[in-house]
């Protein structure tokens, strides 16, 4: 059985209900009058102008979004599966989403902020635009040049986008780590990606404590012989204890220096940044994006998605260290000049109507965020969220992994008040910019479905020998022909580029989801179908949360599988044999979940831990995955853990159908 089928059958419940989702929400009226796409005959138009000349129609999209400082002569150069976009323009993001609107925004919020304790700031463009250039030129003074990688390990705070923009500023490359990945994940990245300078804060704070950034930074600085300098920013202590001669204080690195920093013009193709995501292996993938496909594209899906309008308060909740943060908090809204809200912390603290309380005090009009939060809201009841004032909000979006019908209509009902459209936004790290999502003033929506592909994206369903599926069955979703926003490799591993990508069918793009189209070619996704799990809106790989328990001294074999999850989407549950000598034990459940924390971040730590005498193995050695599933999710942990589970009884007799 092939892990489609699997999960087909897995979510047998899931695709009955899907399938019986009669529920259809036209776009309302009113929105779509105003909108910027505001009909399917639009929509239409524009998908059929893209699908017969899509050198036409990207190249006018290209000359809308951004300023060229020299103007391209090439829309696309395609040698499957390379693609460079925007051949010989020049351009520079930082300047389009700053410079560019200092004559009608200068004095307009471009972030407002919130820390979790409660402190607030607002920047306008103006000085946005000031502290990115100052930041812009410490970075020059530590020795960074264009094409130099720099890493940010930030807490989600102004600086963590002024961080960004400075190194676009100057043509360095960033990597963002994300803040709740440990001191080994952190140098694991910083080594793959060469960087020679990392940005960071003494801490961050999250669910009313302090996340240790610095400390974790100080275990792993030993292990990063490319690192030659860590700025960092004061956030959580009053003061700033620096340990050694590669660390420097971030308000005294940039209080001396200019404000003004001449753009760095660099090509199309020059790269923007790295962000490293799970894959199927224990090491973590660094997705490359290069400048000006990927501006081009976040900035009008950012506009046409979420319908920007110029007095529009938008908060995308995601975090900078993922890759929603990057296009949806930081590049999309900054390049069309809207405010956008910036929260530090989780949404609970202090209390259980943090968000609600943030939308009705910033009158925020348009809330993006992932089914996973959605559906912990849920559990917390209506009552948190009667008790604010929600009617500034026109829009919802959702991110990361399928939502459930049932949230979807709480979200759509309870938040939105039934007069929101709800857009669910399929993308990924790789696509840089949503693929298939509704157009708020367009698509009737259902819930459950992403709809239809954006125009000029041309995601199908196939099987694997490249087949069109028939409506209604389940197939993989590609991406069949090259995108402005596409990654462009993955970074110091250009084979697996092409292995992990293009393998599947030779010149398209295989996502690595599985997916299904309605009677009406609505898109319907249904999960990964590799060994890469959505946990609470996390992409992990098992491989990664497999190779950290291997390494702790107690294990000898480690098999981790996704299991369903109410409130998580999937949760991971790990099957473990131990070396001669070890017992098992609830202590030793504790201390390996602990090792994983550590080894790669809280996130990764296993639901649960299950020790068995061997793993269950076909005849010719392969780790029976399907089985694991099969008893993660069918039984509950006995509770005892004393015993070892005797999985090969069961893998006996499921070997003939493996
Ligand atoms: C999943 C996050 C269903 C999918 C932007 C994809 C979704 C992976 C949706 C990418 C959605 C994301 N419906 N599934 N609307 N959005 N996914 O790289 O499995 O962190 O492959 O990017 O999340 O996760 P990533």
């Amino acid at each position: 059985m092939s892990t489609l089928e699997e999960r087909m059958a897995a979510s047998k419940h899931e695709i009955h209900s899907v399938l019986t989702e009669a529920r259809v929400f036209p776009p309302p009226e009113a929105f779509a009058r105003r909108a910027h796409i505001r009909s399917m005959e639009q929509y239409q138009q524009l998908w059929d102008e893209a699908a017969k000349d899509p050198d036409k129609y990207w190249g006018d999209r290209a000359r809308e979004e951004l300023y060229w400082k020299a103007p391209f002569q090439t829309v696309l150069d395609w040698k499957p599966p390379h693609a460079r976009w925007f051949v010989e323009g020049k351009t520079n993001l930082a300047y389009n989403c700053l410079d560019r609107h200092l004559a009608t925004r200068k004095d307009k919020p471009a972030i407002l902020f919130e820390g979790e304790p409660g402190d607030r700031r607002s920047l306008t463009y103006g000085e946005l635009s000031t502290e990115v250039n100052k930041l812009a030129n410490a970075l020059k003074s530590l020795g960074v040049r264009k094409g130099d990688r720099v890493g940010i390990y930030l807490p989600m705070v102004p600086e963590a986008a002024v961080a960004m923009l400075a190194c676009a500023r100057i043509g360095a490359v960033h990597s963002v780590v994300f803040g709740g990945f440990s001191a080994e994940a952190l140098h694991e990245r910083m080594n793959d990606a060469g960087a020679k300078v990392l940005l960071t804060a003494d801490g961050g704070w999250r669910k009313g404590a302090v996340v240790p950034l610095l400390k974790n930074v100080e275990a792993a600085l030993p292990h990063m012989p490319t690192m030659e300098k860590v700025v960092v920013l004061r956030r959580t202590g009053s003061t700033l204890a620096l340990s050694g001669p590669k660390l420097v204080a971030w308000d005294t690195l940039v209080s001396g220096q200019s404000a003004e920093c001449e753009p760095e013009w660099v090509e199309s193709e020059h790269p923007l940044f790295i962000l490293y995501t799970s894959g199927s292996t224990g090491k973590p993938k660094g997705v490359l994006h290069t400048t000006g496909g990927y501006a081009v594209n976040t900035s009008l899906t950012t506009r046409w998605v979420f319908d920007l309008r110029e007095d529009d308060v938008y908060w995308c909740t995601a975090d900078v260290g993922w890759v929603t943060g990057h296009s949806y908090v930081v590049y999309g809204p900054l390049m069309n000049g809207v405010t956008t809200i910036l929260y530090e912390g989780a949404p609970t603290q202090p209390g259980p109507d943090r968000f609600w309380d943030i939308i009705e005090r910033y009158k925020a009009t348009i809330l993006y965020t992932a089914p996973t939060a959605i559906r912990a809201f849920m559990r917390l009841g209506e009552e948190p969220v009667r008790k604010h004032d929600l009617s500034s909000l026109r829009l919802l979006g959702s991110v990361g992994e399928p939502i459930n019908p049932e949230a979807w209509m709480w979200y759509r009902d309870v938040i939105g008040g039934g007069r929101c459209p709800v857009v669910d936004t399929w993308w990924q790290t790789e696509t840089g910019c949503i693929m298939v999502s509704p157009l708020p003033g367009a698509t009737p929506t259902k819930p459950g479905s992403a709809t239809l592909p954006l125009p000029g994206i041309h995601a199908e369903i196939l099987d694997r020998e490249g087949n069109t599926v028939p409506r209604g069955q389940g197939g993989l979703l590609f991406v069949t022909r090259p995108w402005p926003s596409m990654l462009r490799t993955v970074y110091g591993d250009p084979d697996r580029y092409v292995r992990t990508y293009f393998n599947e069918l030779p010149g398209m793009y295989f996502t690595g989801d599985g997916a299904r189209t309605d009677a009406e070619g609505y898109i319907w996704l249904m999960g990964r179908v590799d060994d890469v799990v959505n946990v609470a809106g996390h992409r992990l790989g098992t491989a990664e949360v497999e190779s950290a328990l291997v390494a702790h001294e107690t294990v000898a074999e480690a098999a981790v599988v996704g299991r369903p999850d109410d409130l998580k989407g999937t949760a991971l549950v790990a099957f473990v044999t131990l070396k001669q000598g070890h017992t098992p034990s609830d202590a030793l459940k504790k201390t390996l979940a602990a090792h994983v924390g550590r080894e790669i971040g809280a996130i990764a730590r296993p639901d649960e831990i299950r020790f068995a005498e061997a793993l269950p193995k076909t005849r010719s050695g392969k780790i029976m995955r399907r089985l694991l599933r099969d008893v993660a999710a069918g039984n509950q942990a006995s509770g005892d853990t004393t015993t070892l589970e005797d999985l090969n009884v069961l893998a006996a007799l499921r070997q003939n159908d493996d």
